[in-house]
């Protein structure tokens, strides 16, 4: 069985004070409530992450960056490497953010180099897709999505494949209140998983979780969540109150 995944993703939020505040109350919240079977993860700012890590029970709750270079080591001033976020004991990395694909400048050629750099590190990359509102209207997103994934992370070997989280996040829906209905969700997680079979044979589509992102919250994580092919959920700002978060982890 896949895991089922609940991540958080802080974005640029918080001061250190408050995120620790905001990790401590996930912590007991989630101790105290959640269901055990939810893998949750925190998407937290880089600065964060060696006290969230020491905040929460590593058996329940593993940490995430928001990002990582794409250069191993150097001269690359203002840089977080993959090792580097490892060493902190953060265990996953969210990658290909449609935020820093359109305002960084992130692109397929760069997201390959991270992704590779964050296996080679350990960390279990949370990598995003999805498509405009421009290219939902035109209905090209089946394609539009599929070739995102053509040009990144359907390029590693099987076995690297097999440690990645795919979260898809139609852009239209990321921030904006507007949530993909629970049809368009599973219709599109259907596809993604189409095309992990094409590629890397069933076995391997059956065990990959694809995340739903995107004005998820606490009011229809429930719906989107009791879709055969939505696996769990990546979190932005419903993330950012453990009451909310937790009704979300709470949501299969
Ligand atoms: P949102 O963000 O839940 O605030 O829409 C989701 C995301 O961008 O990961």
């Amino acid at each position: 069985m896949r895991q089922k995944i609940v991540a958080g993703n802080w974005k640029c939020n918080t001061t250190l004070q408050e995120g620790i505040e905001l990790a401590k109350a996930v912590d007991t919240i989630v101790a105290n409530e959640g269901a055990t079977d939810v893998v949750v993860v925190l998407g937290t700012p880089f600065t964060h992450i060696v006290k969230v890590v020491e905040t929460v029970d590593a058996a329940r709750i593993g940490v995430a960056a928001q990002n990582c270079a794409a250069e191993a080591k150097g001269a690359f001033t203002g840089e977080v490497s993959a090792d580097m976020v490892k060493s902190t004991g953060a265990n996953y990395v969210i990658l290909g953010h449609s935020e820093r694909r359109e305002y960084y400048g992130e692109t397929s050629e760069i997201l390959n180099k991270k992704v590779a750099l964050a296996l080679k590190s350990g960390l279990t990359p949370i990598f995003c897709c999805g498509e405009a509102l421009a290219i939902r209207q035109a209905e090209t997103h089946n394609e539009y999505v599929k070739q995102q994934l053509t040009e990144t992370i359907f390029n590693l070997s099987a076995d690297d494949f097999k440690k990645i989280v795919i979260a898809y996040e139609p852009i239209w829906a990321i921030g904006t209140g507007v949530t993909a209905s629970s049809q368009q969700a599973q219709d599109m997680h259907a596809n993604i998983r189409a095309a992990i079979t094409a590629k890397f044979g069933a076995e391997i589509a059956e065990g990959t979780s694809i995340l739903y992102g995107g004005s998820c919250n606490a009011k229809n994580a429930k719906e989107l969540f009791a879709n055969k092919d939505v696996d769990g959920g990546l979190i932005g700002g419903a993330s950012l109150k453990a009451e909310d978060f937790i009704q979300i982890i709470n949501g299969f």
